[in-house]
């Protein structure tokens, strides 16, 4: 017999999505699949997952524990996003209706718009505005599934307010129940004040702004926009390689509007991933398939921006890279916290397989933040991150759009959305 302190009985279908993780070629279409499965965890870990007969056979329920019914629910793990520009302050509904009229995302770029648009309000919002609005941002990612979040600094582009936007992630871990997974990303543009002196900007980076992060322990990622006009291929290969000597891990804003070459570096430098990839080469292709670097693929970009063009999703999970999606959550290109949402643009417009899209926005999204040995697939020993969806199949999930069909989160074994609504929460 296995204690449980919580349960869930009879889901209509249960996906585990289980490994070996990364998943690669065929095995990313397959969803471990379980009928009328039964789930239970003690203190927060997964201690059962199997059938109903066996369920009653050796699982024992703590006095005052919660057994919820699964019927006309399906259950899946949690979302994993692994991709958010998540303490920004502003939103761009001006620059947005201007794209609407024909400008294009770069062109708002050249006018000063875009980042730089938000630097200016990140930079003049206080600590305890940017830790509220990051707060109901969870919130709303929590209600639409999502119980682990990366998160990079970047609209601060000085040592003050990216440790400002740092310190707020921090905050956060102690606060709410999502996870936040913090990323670096001083090198997400260049700012105003150094437009004339981009080596004096990277010099700040690199000798003031990195090792006090590290000194407060801030980080667990660095990023690095590689871009036409922002940072060179060599830039790029700069930063990364004082930030791995700092300790970070590496993910790279990779071949996002042009061929820079940005996958093969991240190849070549152990990144845990290259990100974005719209516009990735034939090369960059088999390089990054070839690796351990997880490719993060980000259709609701391509999307907001109405680009023509998308991410080779079929080329990548063909070649065997290791394929991912997440939101890009930023107010410039991508306003949406919606995994789900994510998910069927995954199917709808970059034709991954729905199998392909579930297993991309959990176990390998769990990889392409190194959480893989903890949380992503519903397995004995893995946390209890579970979300419950009213849905009568799986496949429902891509087929029914444009609403919520969560409703019940735990996360870390505990009820944190019930109902569609956050637990103790007034939303
Ligand atoms: O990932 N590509 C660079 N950065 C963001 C956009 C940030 C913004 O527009 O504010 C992105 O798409
Ligand atoms: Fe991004």
């Amino acid at each position: 017999m296995r204690s449980a302190d919580l349960a869930v009985a009879n889901c209509e279908q249960l996906l585990t999505c289980k490994g070996p993780v990364p998943k690669r070629k065929e095995a990313l279409g397959e969803v471990g699949l379980l009928k009328k499965g039964c789930i239970a965890s003690y203190k927060g870990k997964i201690v059962f997952i199997g059938d109903e007969r066996d369920f009653r056979r050796e699982v024992q329920l703590e006095e005052n524990s919660l057994c919820l019914e699964g019927k006309g629910l399906v259950g899946l793990p949690g979302f994993v996003d692994s991709h958010t520009h998540l303490p920004f302050a502003g939103t761009r509904e001006e620059e947005f209706v201007l794209r609407l009229k024909g400008y294009t995302y770069q062109q708002l770029s050249e006018k000063g718009l875009g980042i730089q648009t938000t630097v200016k309000a990140t930079r003049l919002a206080s600590k305890k505005e940017l830790l509220t609005l990051c707060l109901s941002r969870l919130d709303s990612m929590l209600i639409h599934g999502t119980t682990t979040v990366e998160a990079k600094s970047g609209y601060g582009l000085n040592l003050e307010d990216e440790i400002k936007q740092l310190e707020v992630l921090k905050e956060l871990r102690k606060l709410h129940p999502a996870e936040v997974v913090p990323t670096f990303m001083g090198a997400h543009e260049v700012p105003p004040e150094y437009k004339e002196r981009k080596n004096d900007y990277i010099e700040l980076l690199i000798q003031k702004i990195l090792p006090e992060v590290k000194e407060k322990n801030l980080a667990e990622f660095f990023d690095v926009f590689c871009e036409k006009g922002v940072f060179s291929l060599e830039e790029t290969r700069k930063l990364v390689k004082a930030a791995k000597k700092a300790g970070l891990k590496i993910k790279i804003h990779a071949d996002e509007f042009t061929s820079l070459g940005g996958a093969q570096l991240a190849a070549e430098e152990g990144a845990t991933s290259a990100e974005h990839l719209i516009n990735i080469s034939e090369q960059g292709i088999q390089k990054l398939s070839q690796s351990s670097t997880a490719a993060v693929l980000l259709p609701a970009v391509s999307f907001f921006l109405m680009l023509e063009k998308k991410a080779p999703a079929r080329r990548l999970i063909d070649e065997g890279a290791v394929v991912a999606l997440a939101t890009d959550f930023n107010p410039g290109s991508s306003m949406t916290e919606s995994m789900l949402f994510v998910l069927q643009l995954g199917v709808f417009t970059l034709r991954m397989s729905i199998e392909e899209a579930i297993n991309a926005v959990t176990a390998n999204a769990a990889y392409a933040i190194d959480r893989h040995q903890e949380i992503g697939s519903l397995e004995v020993g893995k946390r209890m991150d579970l979300i419950l969806c009213e849905a009568p199949n799986y496949p429902s999930l891509v087929y029914h759009l444009g609403i919520n069909p969560i409703k019940h989160v735990i996360k870390n074994g505990r009820l944190v959305v019930k109902d569609g609504k956050i637990v103790g929460g007034s939303s």
